[in-house]
């Protein structure tokens, strides 16, 4: 609240008025401000996304029912009045990125007093709510991922406007979020997600941060026990989307233009198992080959999900939504029935994500991923049969509890008999609640980081060579940005080293007028650049690739 003194109105006293009736004060003359009404005072809000693409999509969520409320994007953290800092803790350094921003947000907050924090994302938990206030001394609201649909009641923001409450069609409830026990556990409960996504979609407020690709999340919370991960207890239980509803927001982003759909999910494999049965699924059987049962006849499955979106055509027949991609998938349940839809539908890209963690039986029965290095195998064996060509990145931690130099040899044998297009690796980070938090991190920090590093080289190496298989080939490639000439911040510049940009600037430094740098991705998911009109972002082109590197292709446009 601003303070103000009485207003005065500049009239001229009567003894020196002229005589005669005074014209009425235009409505828009400058004496009258003070007697107008204040214009609601909404803030202007930044969103600070850190984490997957499940934490990028709910930040478009985030965005949407800020807008919808009335409420602009800041173009920075620095120039609003509403930070929203969408967090992951996955590791403690993701989480370390944050805490060490809190000094610059005090500062902030010291010279604009009306500015609010908020903190969202994998690191507000039940079970940690007493210790987050010190942990993040800048932050005003706490808001677990599943109370994130709240976002805008809780800021007191929802009778500012009317869009929010209108578009469920009844009032927003002012909390929705709910909580359950897993081993013991206070976790969160994505059920009511599963309605907030549908009324954020019917009202149109989801802030798509891409007009060209799309994500589209059809399953939320995670069922796995993975021994190192904090996200089953970030994220609670796995919820579906109803199946209908998921095909229906595919022919909306279809129609709105969008080129790519991306689906998905902590683990996407799952899909469909907590929905009801119904007549129209009893085709589907979806088998275990290895781990616990689960009941999943006559049940949507990612395979029916998949086709159905296939399915979806455009005015002359073709499909409607070019590239669907989907992440992540977890071994344990890639089905036969998935891998033959892969193989079945055409605008599936050619490219898996599969997470293996390990090549060492003991190390993957520690880690709690319920399968082994031969039925891995045995998966990539049956895709590369289906889907020839296809280019298959990986997740693998180094390091983990009691890690033996054999273990670690076993995944360095694992990356060279796969031959990934890619593979992220990280360092095992312990995480405060998960089960293996109970076992001894006994592979020093010095050791984790020469696995790392030894790892990413050997990696770096077959990524080239695979990378290498594309020169003189034409690829598809739909661009998605136009590079400027030079990054802005360091952040950027590194960013830069790792995607090959800077070497594809350097190439393209001298273009003739009227053309760009431009960048995006092959449908096997690599990182294209080449030159071209700025209009063609969006479009799909053909490149025929004349340079490889590690981590990224280049070419000139076919
Ligand atoms: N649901 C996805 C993974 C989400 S987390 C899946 O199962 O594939 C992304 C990756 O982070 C994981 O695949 C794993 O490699 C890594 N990760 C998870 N917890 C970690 C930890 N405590 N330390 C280091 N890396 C971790
Ligand atoms: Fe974590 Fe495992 Fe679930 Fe992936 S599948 S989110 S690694 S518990
Ligand atoms: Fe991080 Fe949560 Fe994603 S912990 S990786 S943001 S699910």
């Amino acid at each position: 609240m601003t303070s103000r003194s009485l207003p005065v109105l500049d009239i001229v006293p009567p003894d020196v008025a002229p005589s005669g009736p005074r014209a009425p004060l235009d409505p828009e003359d400058a004496r009258l401000a003070e007697f107008r009404p204040d214009a609601p005072a909404l803030p202007r809000f930044f969103v600070w996304t850190l984490g997957c693409q499940m934490n990028r999509s709910d930040s478009e969520e985030m965005a949407g029912r800020l807008l919808a409320a009335g409420c602009a994007e800041a173009p920075s953290m620095e120039s609003a009045d509403l930070v929203v800092i969408n967090t992951c803790a996955i590791r403690e350094a993701a989480e370390a990125k944050v805490i060490g921003r809190q000094g610059h947000l005090r500062r902030l907050k010291d010279a604009n007093p009306g500015l609010r924090v908020v903190l969202t994302g994998c690191s507000v938990r039940e079970s940690n709510r007493g210790g987050l206030a010190k942990r993040y001394p800048a932050v005003d609201l706490f808001l677990r991922p599943d109370e994130e649909p709240e976002l805008v009641d809780r800021l007191g923001l929802a009778s500012a406007q009317g869009a929010v409450g209108a578009m469920t069609g009844t009032a927003a409830p002012a909390t929705t979020a709910a909580t359950t026990l897993v081993k013991g556990d206070l976790v969160s409960d994505a059920t009511h997600l599963v309605r907030a996504r549908s009324d954020a979609i019917t009202g149109g407020a989801v802030s798509r941060s891409s007009a060209i690709s799309a994500w589209l999340p059809i399953i939320y919370g995670c069922d796995k026990t993975c021994t190192y991960c904090i996200v089953p207890f970030s994220r609670g239980p796995e919820r579906s989307r109803p199946f209908d509803e998921v095909v229906a927001e595919a022919r909306a982003l279809a129609e709105a233009g969008y080129r790519e759909v991306t689906l998905l999910g902590q683990n996407v494999n799952s899909y469909g198992h907590d929905l009801p049965a119904e007549e129209r699924f009893a085709h589907v059987h979806t088998e275990r080959t290895v781990g616990r049962r689960q009941d999943r006849g006559a049940r949507p499955d990612l395979a029916e999900l998949i086709r159905a979106i296939d399915g979806i055509r455009g005015h002359d027949g073709t499909h409607a939504i070019p590239r669907l991609r989907f992440v992540t998938s977890h071994p344990w349940d890639l089905s036969d029935r998935l891998v033959d839809a892969m193989r079945d539908c055409p605008s599936v890209c050619e490219a898996l994500h599969l997470p293996v963690q390990s090549g060492s039986d003991a190390m993957l029965r520690r880690m709690g991923r319920q399968y082994t290095v031969a039925h891995y195998a045995e998966r990539l064996d049956r895709i590369r049969q289906a889907v020839p060509g296809i280019a298959l990145s990986t997740d693998v931690i180094v390091g983990f509890c009691g890690e033996t130099d054999a273990e670690y040899e076993a995944t360095l044998g694992l990356l060279r008999a796969v031959r990934f297009d890619q593979v992220f690796a990280a360092a095992y980070s312990e995480r405060p609640g998960t089960p293996a938090a109970h076992l001894a991190d006994d592979v020093p920090a010095a050791e984790k980081h020469r696995r790392l590093v030894e790892l990413l080289a050997v990696q770096e190496a077959i990524g080239l060579e695979r990378n290498r298989e594309w020169l003189g080939r034409t690829t598809e490639v739909l661009l998605d940005a136009v590079v400027p000439p030079r990054a802005h911040h360091h952040d950027e510049a590194d960013d830069d080293e790792a995607a090959g940009t800077a070497g594809a600037r350097d190439a393209f430094r001298d273009l003739p007028e009227g053309i760009a740098h431009l960048v995006g991705r092959s449908r096997e998911n690599k990182l294209v650049h080449t030159a071209g009109e700025p209009a063609l972002v969006g479009a799909l082109v053909g490149v025929a690739i004349d340079h490889a590197g590690p981590y990224a292709l280049r070419g000139r446009l076919a």
